[in-house]
């Protein structure tokens, strides 16, 4: 297996060192490419040492002569790999520039991208990056989301890049297709809901969507036909899942009865509000000096529905518990007629709502449970289908 590492001018590029020894540790031959302002950081010398390959720097750079490196390294690449990618990089990715010879490379490529952004949090957070990594996403290209915590401009914030082992884990997700799923339907919902109160209001929770992106990704890496009935949450999805969006409860339920027809597996992760506004007021609320009673009536048990509708399917909940005990979950379970349910304890800090990681306790019908690790949304996701896939 070929990777081409391309390494952008971030203060993270020094760790793309330890990236492609891990790679090479993987069985890959890893040949590098460094931008001109990665050269500030690390040096050709490092990863040639390191790789024993040369690496290219100039887009006229030619290894061998004669041959047009940046296609013949896009030809033999298995896959392409852009880590740490700046924002600069990320964006002129997005919008097919070829000014270097790592974008020229990625323009002459047909092979699967995989980019781990490392920046400072506003960079990350400017709408130009944002905007990039949606379109980069929907073209296909996995993106490894960078961590949130300290960066070295000494902010704090989403921009650190993401693990080694996290960035490896889905190099090798991307280039090994697995069939485990393939032909089988897979019906996520996910994020949160919104329950009006008036035309311009609504009542909401904390849920980001990014659980129920990270399963449909390991849905479909795992070649299952995925859909997803998502609320508006933040979180982004790959190109192949198919995303049905909607805003309340009951939008989710109608749509997602409809979705889960002959599915094979269900999994609701979404964060359903349990009522809404019954006395909801069209056009907008005054304000006045009395006290505003909302009235809130339930809504419907999506899952519950869900697991009655398909008896044939393999459904599995969600439970955002504050407490680690998982009789609370067990309960829910067995009223609701699903194969498994996925508690999180959402006391505790990192995991849960808007969070990048997460650890479950997944309890099945016959009161068995296993216990994941603390670990990255996307790490999660791959240990829920994993024991899914054992169970089921
Ligand atoms: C000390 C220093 C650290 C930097 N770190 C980052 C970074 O982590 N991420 C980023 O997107 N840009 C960073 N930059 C800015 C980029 O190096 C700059 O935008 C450059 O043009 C990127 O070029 P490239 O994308 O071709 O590598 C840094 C700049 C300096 C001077």
């Amino acid at each position: 297996m070929n990777a081409v590492l391309g390494v952008s001018g971030s203060i993270a590029a020094y760790r793309a060192a330890d990236l492609a020894r891990e790679l090479m540790r993987a069985g890959f031959t890893v040949r590098v490419c460094l931008t001109d302002a990665a050269q500030e950081f690390v040096s050709v010398a490092l990863f040639e040492a390191l790789t024993g390959q040369p690496c290219l720097i100039d887009t006229f750079d030619e290894p061998e002569r004669g041959r047009m490196a940046h296609i013949d390294w896009a030809r033999a690449a298995d896959v392409v790999v852009v880590a740490p990618a700046t924002a600069n990089t990320l964006n002129r990715l997005a919008a097919g520039v070829g000014d270097d010879m790592l974008t020229t490379l990625c323009l002459a490529s047909t092979r699967p991208l995989v980019l781990a952004p490392a920046m400072n949090p506003q960079m990350y957070l400017h709408e130009a990056t944002q905007a990039s990594l949606a379109l980069l996403e929907e073209r296909g290209a996995v993106i490894v989301e960078p961590l949130e915590g300290d960066v070295a401009c000494g902010e704090s914030g989403q921009g650190k890049l993401a693990s080694i082992p996290e960035i490896v884990a889905a190099v090798l997700e991307t280039v090994s297709v697995s069939t485990v799923l393939k032909g089988k339907k897979v019906v996520i919902t996910s994020g949160p809901t919104r329950e009006p109160i008036d035309d311009v209001r609504y009542i909401t929770n904390r849920s980001s969507g990014k659980m129920g992106s990270a399963l449909a990704r390991a849905a479909l890496r795992l070649g299952a036909d995925v859909t997803v009935v998502a609320g508006p949450q933040t979180a982004r999805f790959p190109s192949g899942v198919s995303v049905l969006r909607v805003e309340t409860a009951q939008e989710m339920h109608d749509l997602a009865l409809t979705a889960a027809k002959g599915a094979d597996y269900i999994v609701g992760a979404a964060a359903v509000a349990d009522y809404h506004v019954a006395n909801r007021t069209s056009g907008k609320l005054r304000r006045t000096a009395e006290n505003l009673e909302l009235v809130l009536s339930p809504n419907p048990d999506i899952i519950a529905a869900l697991a009655a509708a398909n008896p044939g399917a393999t459904v599995i909940g969600f439970a955002a518990e504050p407490t680690s005990d998982l009789s609370v979950a067990q309960a829910k379970l067995k009223r609701k007629g699903l194969f498994a349910i996925a508690a999180n304890d959402v006391s505790q800090a990192g995991q849960g709502f808007d969070t990048d990681t997460n650890k479950l306790d997944l309890v099945f019908a016959d009161g068995r449970s296993v216990s994941s690790e603390m670990m990255s949304k996307n790490q999660c996701a791959r240990w829920f289908w994993d024991q899914i896939l054992k169970e089921s």
